[in-house]
């Protein structure tokens, strides 16, 4: 499956923006909850809708809703935290689970600390967060995870990615549909991605 990139003049502008060191705590945030607003559209293009009665002050019609209980939306802890009040202001009901791992910094692979998962999504969509894809460790054991209690359907948003990671995703999990904000470049020897936004928790909660 090709992963989806948002191209657009708007996501541009406000990834200029939250790529800037001197951008500050408040600001990043809002950045990420608007770009995630975005991710979210595109992603929910193929919802499925079903049909309703709607009296508006002129005339009754048919319409059309999306089940908003079909969705369930799974942060990866910390920086996926980020974006759920993007998905929020799109899907006010929308369920959330969460997945806790961290990237060793020696080896960077991830290290799972928490689980915790809505019941029966077997027949839901899971969309996980994630704001950046870098070696693609986090992501792919974040849907392993998902996989192994037997959920099949699966997207992925991230802000920003980069071809190594996409790459890895798409190899061990072919079925998974990949959206990013923007692809870059490529990863530096540490495993940042460049040029990135450097590391996106602590610029989220303020941590360094
Ligand atoms: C960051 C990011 C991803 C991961 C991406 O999390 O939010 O989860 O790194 O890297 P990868 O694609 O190489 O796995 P980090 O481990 O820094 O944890 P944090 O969100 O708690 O800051
Ligand atoms: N995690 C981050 O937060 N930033 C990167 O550039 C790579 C992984």
């Amino acid at each position: 499956m090709k992963e989806i990139e948002l191209k657009h003049p708007l996501i541009e502008h406000k990834i200029s923006i939250l790529r800037d060191k001197k951008t500050g705590t408040k600001e990043f945030r809002e950045l990420i909850s608007e770009i995630t607003l975005f991710l979210c559209y595109e992603a929910m293009k193929d919802a499925k809708l079903k049909k309703v009665k709607v009296k508006t002050p002129v005339a009754d019609c048919d319409s059309y809703i999306i089940d908003e209980n079909n969705y369930v939306f799974v942060p990866i802890l910390r920086a996926g935290l980020g974006m759920v009040d993007g998905i929020f202001k799109m899907i006010p009901n929308a369920k959330i689970g969460h997945i806790g791992l961290y990237r060793n910094e020696e080896t960077l692979e991830p290290v799972k600390y928490f689980y915790k998962v809505p019941k029966g999504l077997n027949k839901k969509q899971v969309i996980l967060l994630d704001p950046m894809l870098a070696t693609g460790g986090s992501a792919s054991a974040a849907i392993k995870l998902l996989k192994d209690e037997g959920i099949k359907d699966i997207k992925f948003l991230s802000i920003i990615g980069v071809p190594e990671g996409i790459e890895r995703v798409k190899k061990d999990h072919p079925d998974v549909q990949i959206y990013c904000a923007k692809i870059d470049e490529r990863l530096n020897d540490i495993g940042y991605i460049v040029p990135g936004l450097g590391d996106a928790g602590d610029r989220i909660f303020g941590t360094k």
